[in-house]
């Protein structure tokens, strides 16, 4: 009787014990929201899109854990413009959208730029896409039409002035004024509900899901406006060339890593919410003064369209921009490699393996790993 005494209190204490350790396992097992399954679909390890040889990749791709991004669509715009009898455009555009969409167990938002034929033509190339791939069926993409023409008109203030030092002499003002619309994304009328955008040429090809892409937006600070690679060519070397001569030890125009070697405007991760709010950024549209003289400043004149304007901005305003890293714009042109052939390595080397290739100048990217 006297030994029941004694153990009565240790039972309870060690009932009371086991109670409270099962309490602890199951607040951290029990109710989470399904939000922690849907982060382990997306990781490289465990999803079953991804490519075995993107597995050592991880390291390059960090997954952000906000749990707002996860839940939204993907937003994707893609320029589109005058298609009907153009081949090759509609080839790249099958390529691009079949690398996405097969590779990708995700829903998209896909807007395109293009007149009503460029639309249905549009249409019906991604609807071929999804009869070919048909397990991914199930995930409509959602299209949204931009009219390039309403577009173009709103936009006509900004694309004047850029033309004016980002082109070349030749050529039509329509086909040109395409380059220019990135730069005011966030004034188009149409996209103001839009916070989040990839925007890609059509001459890329995923080798990976997008969505890890998407994903970068959570490394970007508030601060920087736009996500782009850089220019992996001594392009930005040859344009500051006169600078340069006048600044021996400038940065401007270096190869990587400590240069500021310029962007290409291939594949851009887009802020529109910050882009709205940067009274910085949106000074150098409405006061086309302060662009000519940045300009001036770098003897800058280009011909690239829109990655001349972010690269003349990144000289000044490097916090504007995110560098994503060169694997997510693997560009293949190596059209300077003649004219600069002791530095030529040093911008275009990149690790393998790559993200996103991009086929600039027109070359071939079938084949290439
Ligand atoms: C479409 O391309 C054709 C041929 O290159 C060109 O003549 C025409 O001006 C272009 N149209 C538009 C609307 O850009
Ligand atoms: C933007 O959102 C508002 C409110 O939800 C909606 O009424 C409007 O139609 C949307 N506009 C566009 C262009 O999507
Ligand atoms: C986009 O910019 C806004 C405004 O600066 C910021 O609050 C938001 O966190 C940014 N989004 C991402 C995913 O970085």
């Amino acid at each position: 009787m006297k030994s029941m005494k004694i153990i009565q209190p240790i039972l309870v204490a060690l009932v009371l014990y086991i109670v409270i350790i099962l309490c602890i396992i199951f607040k951290m097992f029990g109710n989470e929201p399904d939000s922690t399954l849907k982060l382990q679909d997306l990781t490289i390890g465990s999803s079953k899109f991804i490519d075995k040889k993107f597995q050592h990749a991880k390291t390059l791709i960090n997954f952000g854990l906000s749990k707002d991004i996860f839940k939204e669509k993907i937003n994707i715009l893609i320029q589109f413009v005058n298609a009907t009898n153009n081949i090759r455009l509609q080839r790249h555009f099958y390529n691009l959208l079949e690398s996405i969409i097969s590779k990708s167990d995700t829903e998209f938002i896909i807007f395109i730029t293009g007149d009503a034929n460029d639309w249905m033509l549009a249409k019906s190339i991604i609807i071929s896409i999804y009869k070919k791939i048909k397990q991914h069926f199930r995930l409509h993409p959602i299209m949204q039409y931009l009219d390039i023409n309403a577009v173009t008109k709103e936009l006509s203030k900004i694309i004047l002035v850029m033309q004016d030092l980002f082109s070349s002499p030749a050529g039509s003002y329509y086909s040109k004024s395409l380059f220019f619309i990135p730069l005011a994304l966030h004034r188009i009328n149409s996209l103001r509900n839009v916070t989040h955008l990839i925007m890609i040429d059509v001459d890329i090809e995923l080798r990976t899901d997008i969505r890890h892409l998407y994903n970068i937006f959570l490394q970007m600070g508030p601060e920087q406006l736009f996500g782009l690679a850089r220019e992996q060519q001594p392009t930005y070397r040859h344009i500051t060339s006169a600078y340069r001569k006048r600044h021996k030890k400038t940065a401007v125009g270096n190869p990587p890593p400590f240069g500021l070697t310029g962007f290409n405007s291939g594949v851009k991760l887009v802020n529109l919410t910050s882009l709205r709010h940067s009274k910085l950024y949106n000074s150098y549209l409405d006061y086309p003064v302060k662009l000519k003289h940045l300009a001036d400043k770098f003897s800058f004149r280009g011909h690239l369209g829109d990655q001349d304007f972010f690269t003349l901005l990144s000289f000044l305003h490097k916090d504007m921009f995110y560098e994503l890293p060169c694997q997510w714009n693997r560009q293949l042109c190596e059209w300077w490699r003649s004219i600069y052939p002791l530095v030529f390595d040093q911008y275009f080397n990149c690790t393998p393996p790559f993200f996103a290739v991009h086929g600039n100048c027109d070359t071939k990217i079938e084949s290439y790993y």
